[in-house]
């Protein structure tokens, strides 16, 4: 496994450029399965979880190109297996969403139950009962959901009990391919479902109400797209090069961002007092270093409220404001894990149930910390940044997951970080 060492504190100066979205990916590299012929994508970012998904459908029979320095992959959906086994679903919770299309295209489907992760217990509940309500069989049995469909695929009218993103996704793909209209009800509007449903809708499915929480879907025929799918920038990474600007009180221009996703994150930084720009039609942010930053109330929610994939990169720039902070995290269950390794640092942070209440300003120390799921990683590198000394993060294989060769980035801004292997 390889660590990172950082010193600091570091100011960084710059300009660095946002990556294609994980998020976005996944789900469109799974919706090749809907097809017959070669699917092609551009600005597919370098991540484990990209080389875990190609895997998988490798493994399904599906031949695949990645031109990993072009961000260049195509897909040959020649899918012989419908099994999404464990060895790989349980490196990436996504792997689910090999179960909408496999079930949509060819009526069954073996794929294992994703199993949780740090941050929850991440049921599937709401894909399964969903599914049941347009006539598909499912049992769950040893670890594996057994999917089949007898007869035809049939629209029905689903309400999800609680907003899920790779659930809704799941159901568009089973929806475009459904006889007749699906409506779902508390659908999840994140611009990934969004990206999902107009890349659908460009090859001929018929979905309205996309970025809202209803969404129509009339089944029909699909035409395999002729030109490749772009995927869009990713939002959360953007959002992180923000706090880290920030936190450095550094000036650092941020490209080929969508600012029109960031609504949310701008907003809670400005409140904070940061200063931010935003440029070329939102393509781009310039981030202008202030001295003090505001305490904060803030609470995750699904978009276009607060990320949660944003809560462990704000919390550690609570850390800085001047006064009292609190950070309600809704969405998942155990999503403080970063806290522990942030109190390491000399973090002032009290954990009440989902509440974290943040006393600042904190003067971080460097020491040895350990990620422990994606988003909380980059946390830590940032705190790494601000400590004064030397920081040591293990276990960065959860940060070349969701972020592309982000060391390398704030290596080129300045940054005094190195990857050694453990
Ligand atoms: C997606 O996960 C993202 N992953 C997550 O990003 C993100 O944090 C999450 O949405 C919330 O925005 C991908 O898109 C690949 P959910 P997903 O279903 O779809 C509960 C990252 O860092 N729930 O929206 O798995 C669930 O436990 C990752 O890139 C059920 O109870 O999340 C959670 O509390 C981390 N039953 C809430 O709903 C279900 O059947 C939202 O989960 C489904 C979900």
């Amino acid at each position: 496994m390889d660590a990172l060492i950082i010193e600091g504190p570091t100011q960084l100066s710059g300009s660095v450029e946002v990556s294609g979205s994980k998020n976005s990916a996944l789900p469109l590299l799974f919706a090749s399965i809907l097809f017959n012929d070669k699917v092609c994508y551009e600005n597919i970012p370098r991540l484990w979880d990209i080389e875990t998904t190609l895997k998988l459908l490798e493994m399904m029979g599906c031949g695949t190109e990645w031109d990993k320095e072009g961000g260049r992959v195509a897909i040959i959906p020649t899918v012989k297996s419908k099994l999404a086994p464990y060895e790989q679903v349980k490196k990436m919770r996504a792997g689910i969403l090999a179960l909408g299309p496999l079930v949509a295209k060819y009526g069954e489907a073996k794929v294992s139950l994703p199993g949780g992760c740090a941050i929850g217990a991440r049921p599937v509940n709401y894909h399964i009962e969903a599914l049941r309500k347009l006539g598909v069989t499912v049992e769950v049995e040893e670890g594996y959901i057994h999917a089949s469909v007898v007869g035809k695929l049939v629209g029905a009218e689903i309400l999800f009990p609680e907003v899920t993103v790779t659930g809704t996704e799941n159901l568009l793909y089973v929806g475009v391919m459904a006889e007749g209209k699906t409506v779902l009800q508390n659908a999840a509007c994140e611009p990934e479902v969004v990206a999902l449903g107009e890349f659908l809708n460009s090859c001929g499915a018929k979905i309205s109400g996309l970025g809202t929480h209803t969404i129509t879907i009339e089944g029909g025929p699909l035409v395999t797209p002729s030109h490749p799918v772009q995927i869009p920038p990713d939002r959360i990474e953007a959002g992180t090069w923000v706090s880290i600007a920030l936190a450095t009180r550094s000036a650092i221009e941020i490209t080929r961002c969508d600012t029109s996703q960031m609504t949310s994150v701008l907003a809670a930084f400005r409140q904070m007092g940061a200063k931010i720009e935003e440029l070329n039609q939102g393509t781009c942010l310039k981030v202008i270093p202030t001295e003090r930053y505001n305490p904060l109330h803030i609470e995750t929610a699904p978009y276009p409220g607060f990320p949660t994939d944003m809560q462990a990169q704000i919390l550690t720039l609570l850390c800085m404001a001047e006064g009292r902070s609190t950070v309600v995290e809704s969405i998942f269950e155990n999503r403080f894990m970063h806290v522990a390794e942030l109190q390491r640092l000399g973090a002032k942070i009290e954990i009440n149930g989902n509440v974290a209440t943040i006393e600042g300003p904190a003067k971080f120390r460097g020491a040895p910390i350990m990620a422990t799921d994606l988003r909380a990683s980059a946390c830590l590198v940032l705190a790494g940044l601000i400590s004064k000394g030397t920081t040591k993060v293990s276990r960065i294989y959860h940060l070349d997951r969701g972020y592309q060769r982000l060391d390398e980035k704030l290596r080129r801004l300045g940054a005094k970080i190195t990857r050694v292997a453990e």
